[in-house]
């Protein structure tokens, strides 16, 4: 069997990928258990070599590496170029901290004692991705997870195998030895579930929807496996009258529309506060009408399409709700004249925290603007969600953004700053929006087991 990737600008077939399912899975687990043994006893200098070796390749192919992530995914290729930087950044990252990896000495509570912490590689891992970060969304689970000796299956989204595929055969140019790093791509439930099911791996790492997350959290359940999550997002964008306006229509321009608003840290919802949102309604909307829309690989692009039909749709939705229940379309709001799943760059005015814009993720280039009062009132709203992922506020008062930085329930707050995921930063969400965090040293705990290590008897000759 196999399954068509295609191009979301055109519609184009790219090429037929085979689909696999539960066998190939458990035979990917296999090979990546029987490798799990000898990498995981690769001195730590030695995996740290190998990760940099595939850094150095993934930046020497960048430009390839951006064409298929537009040609597959749809972004503009300089956003495509941006993520392979960035997802490269994580395989560096992991290269140094590999070195890093340290236990612990503890005071022992007897004298002929002597206690330690020794910190381990779990075992073999499976990564789930999406397709909204075809590159970046592996190599930041399968750095650390490599650099701390696990080996990995990775299951790539069926709509973007291709960028799974390239970067896993840089892994083996770099010599990292075959079955360290396996994909399967395919059968979604059948993958998952043979994931689930075995008792060889033991631990899922997923970026994608809660609602998928929370069934892998419990079917994890079945064989104990450690969970990482990274699910969907609300975010806030919190706009303070003593904002610096071209700062806050900047930053919120870029939390609203990168990957055309397909991200989970992308601005959900803007909230503005009453002294400033007719100015800043008026120079937002000038600014997202400015954004150019159409083929990812034009220049000068800024919106490529959405990924398929089923998200133009979830858009349409969401824009039908809001106005039936008294929003105001201040711009776009309909399909793109190119076709396919362009979509018009939206801004929507007079929302209302009971609409579908602000109770869930629209994943679209839609940017609702509520309107509030005070400052406990912009908190109230942005906490009144069951997702904590990213937030994001603009205010010139660094009173202020101590204060609400310190109240928002979310895992990562940005302040003037509209775009702010790095490899050297924990992404990571609260509530239903996960478990876990990527990037950073704290990233690498999440691969790691700890053993704690009793010396008895050391009176004695
Ligand atoms: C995501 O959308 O899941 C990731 C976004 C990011 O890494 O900035």
């Amino acid at each position: 069997m196999s399954w068509q990737v295609c191009n979301p600008a055109t519609g184009e077939v790219i090429v037929d990928v085979p689909c696999m399912g539960q066998k190939e899975t458990n035979d990917a687990i296999s090979s990546a258990y029987e490798s799990f043994y000898s990498w995981s006893k690769l001195t730590a200098t030695k995996r740290s070599k190998y990760l940099r070796k595939w850094y150095d390749l993934l930046i020497a192919h960048k430009e390839d590496l951006g064409q298929l992530i537009t040609l597959e995914q749809g972004k503009p290729l300089k956003e495509s170029l941006g993520e392979v930087s960035y997802g490269a950044g994580f395989i560096e990252f992991s290269a140094e901290e590999a070195k890093r990896i340290y236990g612990d000495i503890i005071p022992a509570t007897l004298p002929d004692r002597r206690l330690f912490v020794l910190k381990q590689p779990v075992g073999v891992v499976g990564a789930i991705t999406p397709w909204n970060f075809p590159l970046a969304m592996i190599t930041r689970k399968v750095g650390p997870a490599l650099a701390c000796g696990c080996t990995v299956v990775i299951k790539p989204s069926e709509l973007t195998p291709l960028t799974a595929l390239a970067a896993a055969e840089l892994s083996l140019q770099a010599g990292i030895p075959p079955g360290v790093v396996n994909v399967v791509m395919g059968n979604a439930a059948d993958i998952g579930d043979a994931l689930l099911a075995s008792t060889q791996v033991r631990k899922i790492t997923f970026t994608g929807s809660t609602a998928v997350g929370k069934k892998l959290m419990a079917g994890a359940a079945g064989t104990v496996k450690r969970v990482s999550l990274e699910l969907g997002g609300n975010a806030p964008c919190i706009v303070f009258d003593d904002a610096d306006l071209d700062v806050a229509v900047k930053g919120a321009l870029a939390a609203k529309f990168r990957n055309s608003g397909q991200t989970c840290v992308c601005a959900n919802r803007v909230l503005v506060q009453e002294g400033i949102y007719e100015k800043f309604a008026n120079a937002f909307s000038k600014a997202v009408q400015n954004l150019q829309v159409g083929d990812g690989f034009i220049e000068g692009v800024a919106q490529g399409p959405l990924i398929n039909e089923a998200a133009v749709q979830k858009v349409e939705s969401f824009i039908k709700d809001a106005i039936s229940k008294g929003a105001k379309v201040l711009l776009g709001g309909k399909r793109h004249s190119l076709g396919m799943t362009f979509y018009e760059p939206t801004v929507i005015g007079d929302v209302k925290s009971d609409m579908l814009l602000s109770r869930e993720e629209v994943f679209g280039p839609v940017a609702p603007l509520l309107l509030f009062k005070t400052e406990e009132e912009a908190i109230r709203l942005a906490n009144d969600t069951n997702a904590g992922l990213a937030a994001y506020i603009f205010t010139n008062s660094i009173q202020r953004s101590w204060r609400v930085s310190e109240a928002l329930e979310y895992g990562l707050v940005g302040i003037n700053e509209g775009i702010i995921s790095t490899e050297v930063a924990p992404f990571g969400g609260v509530k239903q929006s996960g478990l876990g965090r990527e990037g950073s040293k704290y990233g690498m705990d999440e691969y790691l087991e700890m053993k704690y290590v009793c010396l008895g008897n050391m009176n004695s000759n």
